[in-house]
């Protein structure tokens, strides 16, 4: 197959993990003889500092092109007084609202070694397997902003158009899984909340095989710690679903670990590991990019249908932390580079394990 592939790798960790899950791309096209074409574009801070725009005209355009495009992180303490005028994340916004992809997959799955090194109880992960579907075009990250000197607002709007079109890619992805979906609002408060509900309960009726269960954001926040292993799909809207899946992530064990597909109508699709930046290890070659080549895997999944070349990478990356020094976000020594080889190498083992059988 061939495919044009964004790259993206951005500030930070992003080009290190980037790297990385190019390098397992690169691997899985020799291997089953794809045709990837890679192009590399800047957004975020490097693109403030070389174009002064976060998200320049001719990233844009080649995302636009693209059949799919892999995004590191954007930001760090250099573009973040509030006093400045362009935004490294303000370029990641105008990236997904471009593309369309409106429903962020955040799939959470804990890897039992890793389940070992985590604050939550081993018992209580034991069977994690969640997705977060996370609206990612609306909401309060979209609406109006107004600033004074004494006062700032950020509107908070949806549309029933936009909530049910999450809804129902919800919906669709939880027939293929445990057939529930976990609607996550706050409709004791907000009236977008309330909104959200309705259009849930209503979608719903489609779906008479996924049981739908409400709960509060503020009490899932909670449950998501204590009884993880009792949801499968959980959707939300956009800022509800930024701060959960950060939390989620430390049921997997590392923020470093978590991938990340968002989607809209089309196949093309955005894929980013759920972390950011990281300014405080970034160019020190210890980044974990397990997030990022999960993400990779996704890409292939979702956007150019290659299930069998994802589950290698995923196949792969289980094998590693099974067996494998683990990087230091989980408590090991290894470095970028080195979970990098090992996720090759693991590749590489099962391809001669096919080609031998
Ligand atoms: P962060 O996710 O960058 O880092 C949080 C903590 O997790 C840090 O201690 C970091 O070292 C650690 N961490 C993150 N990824 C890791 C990895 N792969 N391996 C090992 N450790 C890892 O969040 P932050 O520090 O709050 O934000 C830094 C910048 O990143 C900000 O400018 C923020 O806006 C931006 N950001 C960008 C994205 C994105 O581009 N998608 C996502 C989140 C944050
Ligand atoms: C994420 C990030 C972004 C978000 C920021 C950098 C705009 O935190 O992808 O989770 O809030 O969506
Ligand atoms: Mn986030």
């Amino acid at each position: 197959m061939k495919a044009n592939l964004v790259l993206l790798p951005g500030d930070g960790i992003g080009p290190e993990t980037t790297a990385a899950a190019v390098a397992v791309l690169r691997a899985i096209a020799t291997r089953h003889a794809h045709d990837f074409v890679f192009t590399e574009h800047a957004i975020g801070g490097c693109a403030i500092d070389a174009t002064g725009a976060a998200l320049p005209a001719a990233t844009r355009a080649a995302c636009l092109q693209a059949d799919a495009v892999l995004l590191g992180a954007v930001g760090g303490p250099k573009w973040s007084d509030p006093a400045t005028p362009a935004r490294p994340e303000q370029g990641l916004l105008q990236l997904r609202a471009a593309l369309g992809v409106f429903a962020n997959l955040r799939p959470v799955r804990v890897h039992p070694r890793a389940a070992a090194l985590s604050p939550i109880k081993p018992e209580r992960l034991a069977g994690v397997d969640l997705l977060f579907v996370r609206e990612l075009t609306g909401g309060s990250y979209f609406g109006a902003r107004t600033r004074d000197a004494a006062s700032a607002s950020d509107e908070c709007r949806y549309t029933v158009v936009e909530i049910e079109r999450v809804l129902r890619r919800a919906f669709d992805l939880a027939r293929g899984r445990r057939g529930r979906v976990t609607s996550i609002d706050k409709a004791n408060v907000l009236e977008t909340s309330r909104l959200w509900r309705e259009t849930a309960v209503r979608v719903a009726a489609d779906y008479p095989d996924v049981v739908l269960e409400h709960q509060l954001v503020d009490s899932m926040a909670m449950l998501l710690l204590t009884r993880p292993a009792d949801y499968d799909v959980l959707v939300t809207e956009n800022l509800f679903g930024d701060i959960l899946t950060d939390e989620a992530a430390v049921l997997a064990g590392s923020l470093g670990l978590l991938p990340s597909a968002s989607l809209g109508d089309g196949r093309r699709g955005l894929y980013e590991p759920i972390h950011g930046s990281a300014p405080d290890i970034a160019g020190r070659g210890v980044a974990n990019p397990i997030g990022s080549i999960l993400s990779a895997a996704l890409l292939l999944r979702h956007s150019l249908g290659l299930e069998s070349e994802a589950r290698e990478i995923e196949v792969a990356v289980d094998a590693v932390l099974d067996a494998n020094e683990l990087p230091r976000d989980l408590g090991g020594q290894a470095g970028t580079q080195d979970i990098t080889a090992a996720v090759l190498a693991a590749l590489a083992h099962s391809h001669a394990a096919q080609a031998a059988a």
